[in-house]
């Protein structure tokens, strides 16, 4: 098994008891899950995607992959949110988040369309001068804000410099499979397109040609991406909690916000973590940050944030847990030198392979945060290859539905998003807000 969940440092704050009292609740998550009878209930495609996926385009995803690692230096992925963060998450992790710097014969991978910085596609447009580029751009709807004006950039970027007729063969679209603008306007373009399915959400979407095409790019097996979901999709069927790792997360989760711990960190010892955290914090915050209720989703990676937001965590106020996924195996073995001099005092760990060190920090952390009064839970994971993380990702989505179903809202929606872009293109002065552009000026005098 490729994850395990260690409650052992819970005892303290979530009792046996406790767990046996949310079991009929959680076995009505998972009635409503299974039997697609719960709200949301037509964004469920995620829940089989593991084994029930369309095999003709991956197989183009794999042969489109393979065409972009051949043609071009750069590649880049236009998407914002679920539409990008899940593809950066697994090639950061598999890969390194130094992976454009890695000597590799794969292009090297940029993100664009996740902001409005003026900075940001000038530097990326700066980088692109005299290298070959491909452009995935992901929009499900094809009329997010930041990706459509990435992608007119980046469009006539690649026309200005390839023509009209070279540009096609570089631009790949991953979007709606027949409504949206994006996919009339890509098939009269005549550009290869992969689609995101109608019963997947944004932050579920990962393991879809989202995904999949910029994580193939990067060179990361996406078959044992895939398998890795599949045997995580079959471990986790039968509700009972004891039975369950999955489905305990969830509960245990629900359990303690209940006693008043309304914000989760996801704990990282590894740097390439960073961006499942964060695809970790749009998948929960957006499934449950509703109806005034829900935990709020932070992150942390240690022993970097130890120096900075460990003082919080161990002595602030006392309304936190933390989630650590503790990764058990390591590519790389690093023994700490010997210095002579012994100017720091720390020869007693020479010849020490980094990873017990890092380990040590880890237990000595959890004890100390325990003993703060912080509940701690493992995710134990046993390595970083494509597999494991495969059946990471489904665990932490079939334990956000779960947990969604349990404190009692749609884990499948998101009404909140909208209330910014409303405010903000009725005082850009898109037509048809004029009333509403009228009234936000007055109140921002
Ligand atoms: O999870 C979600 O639904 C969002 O994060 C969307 O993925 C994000 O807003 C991008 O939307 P779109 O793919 O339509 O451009």
């Amino acid at each position: 098994m490729s994850v395990r969940l260690n409650a052992n440092y819970l005892s303290s704050f979530v009792s046996a008891e406790e767990l046996t009292n949310i079991q009929p609740q959680v076995t009505l998550a998972h009635d409503l899950l299974t039997s697609r009878a719960g709200a949301g209930n037509d964004f469920l495609g995620w829940t089989t995607l593991p084994v029930d996926y369309d095999k003709e385009e991956f197989a183009r995803i794999k042969a489109a992959a393979a065409k972009i690692q051949k043609s071009c230096d750069i590649f880049i992925a236009i998407g914002i949110g679920g539409s990008y963060l899940g593809a950066r998450a697994v090639i950061e992790f598999v890969k390194s988040p130094l992976y454009n710097n890695t000597k590799k014969d794969t292009p090297d991978i940029y993100y664009a369309g996740n902001n409005i910085s003026a900075f940001a596609i000038d530097e990326l447009l700066k980088i692109c001068e005299g290298k070959d580029i491909c452009i995935n751009v992901i929009s499900k709807s094809g009329t997010t804000t930041e990706p459509a004006v990435a992608f007119r950039v980046f469009r006539a970027l690649l026309e200005q410099k390839y023509g009209v007729e070279g540009a096609r063969e570089r631009i790949f679209v991953t979007t709606d499979k027949a409504r949206g603008t994006l996919k009339h306007f890509s098939d009269e373009a005549g550009y290869e397109t992969f689609v995101v399915p109608d019963d997947v959400g944004g932050r579920f979407s990962v393991l879809t040609a989202v995904g999949l095409l910029p994580i193939a790019v990067a060179g990361i097996d996406i078959d044992g991406l895939m398998q890795g979901a599949a045997a995580a999709m079959e471990a986790y069927k039968n509700p009972d909690l004891n039975a369950n790792d999955c489905y305990k997360y969830a509960a245990i989760r629900n359990i303690l916000y209940r006693k008043g711990k309304t914000t989760e960190i996801l704990v990282g010892y590894e740097p390439y973590q960073t961006m499942l955290n964060e695809w970790w914090k749009q998948l929960y915050g957006e499934s449950e940050g509703k109806d005034q209720r829900g935990i709020f989703p932070a992150s942390v990676i240690f022993s970097t944030d130890l120096h900075s937001l460990g003082q919080y965590i161990q002595d602030g106020n006392r309304n936190l847990f933390e989630t650590v996924i503790a990764i058990e195996e390591s590519p790389v073995i690093y023994p700490i030198p010997n210095d002579p001099a012994n100017i720091d005092g720390l020869n007693f760990l020479s010849g020490m392979d980094l990873n017990l060190v890092k380990k040590t920090a880890m237990q000595a952390t959890l004890l100390a945060h325990v003993d703060g009064g912080v509940p701690n839970m493992l995710i134990e994971l046993h390595d970083k290859s494509a597999y494991s993380l495969g059946y990471l990702i489904y665990f932490f989505e079939l334990a956000c539905a779960i947990s969604g179903y349990i404190l009692g809202v749609n884990p499948f929606n998101q009404p909140g998003v909208e209330a910014y872009k409303k405010n903000m293109f009725a005082l850009l002065g898109k037509p048809g807000y004029e009333d509403m552009r009228a009234e936000l000026e007055a109140r921002l005098g």
